[in-house]
């Protein structure tokens, strides 16, 4: 299924997310303050994951999406980057049989070609067994970029074109969001950064258009069901208007609440 912009419907204030979109940072330094390497720090946010993973599962929040490693964090230290792969590997060996058990759907989307062919055979693997899985769907960005993501679903529409025969034409966005590595999933509602920095470090560009921002200081790995529990308070807080005044929104909700 192909959601339309999420950006079309207004949903109800002090509603639940529906996807939540999250940049795990701050793992090496929550490791230094604690004169720790920072390995130990990308060990313990694979332990927030699993934690984050069953907040959300319990509060009804249909998407989780977690930005594990950009296209950009081929740039650190080799030994950090094959420590990362590793940990990547060792997670999808312990969880994804948990997962399945608790009804979750597993995506990992990116340019997964620059993977070594066993842990590529093992997200085929993982997203198989639990494709048709109906509760919360975890989707892990590993080697994605926003702009990568952007110009692959440009490149594969164009070709599908050709392969059609089809005449040059315009390009629309639904046409194009339809190409997208996510296009199974709606547009976030709302954005979490952890770690202190606020900036988007290139992730769901496209996706992001109209979701609401929640940045903390708080590092990855410290941030716990109660933390998220925060940062869901604050979104539900918010009047998103998407482009309309507050007074249509106010109509339009209070006519939706009637019906
Ligand atoms: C985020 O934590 C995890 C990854 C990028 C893989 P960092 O490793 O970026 O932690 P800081 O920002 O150095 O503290
Ligand atoms: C962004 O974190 C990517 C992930 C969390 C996977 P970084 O820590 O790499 O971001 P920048 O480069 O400091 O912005
Ligand atoms: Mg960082």
């Amino acid at each position: 299924m192909t959601h339309t912009s999420s950006t079309k419907e207004i949903p109800a204030v002090g509603a639940i997310p529906k996807h939540i979109a999250i940049i795990m940072d701050g793992n090496g330094r929550w490791a230094t303050k604690r004169f720790l390497p920072r390995v130990a720090g990308h060990v313990k946010g694979v332990e927030a994951v699993r934690g984050m993973v069953e907040a959300c599962a319990k509060r009804g929040v249909s998407y989780l999406t977690l930005f594990a490693f950009s296209s950009e964090n081929w740039r650190r230290p080799a030994e950090e980057v094959s420590l990362l792969m590793r940990l990547f590997v060792t997670a999808l060996e312990k969880e994804v049989a948990k997962m399945h058990a608790n009804n979750i759907r597993l995506k990992v989307v990116g340019d997964l070609t620059r993977f070594d062919a066993h842990l590529q055979k093992m997200i085929i693997a993982a997203e198989e067994k639990t494709a048709n899985n109906q509760g919360l769907t975890v989707t892990i960005c590993a080697n994605y970029g926003g702009r990568w993501d952007i110009i692959q679903a440009m490149n594969r529409l164009q070709k599908d074109r050709l392969i059609a025969g089809q005449a040059e034409q315009e390009v629309t966005e639904e046409q194009l969001a339809a190409y997208l590595s996510m296009a199974y999933a709606p547009e976030p509602d709302l954005f979490i950064r952890t770690g202190g920095e606020t900036r988007i470090s290139n992730f769901l560009l496209w996706q992001l258009a109209y979701s609401e921002f929640y940045f903390t200081d708080t590092f990855w790995p410290d941030f716990d069901a109660e933390a998220l529990d925060i940062s869901i308070q604050s979104y539900q807080n918010r009047e998103r208007r998407f482009g309309r005044t507050s007074a249509q929104v106010t109509e339009q909700t209070s006519t939706q609440e009637s019906k």
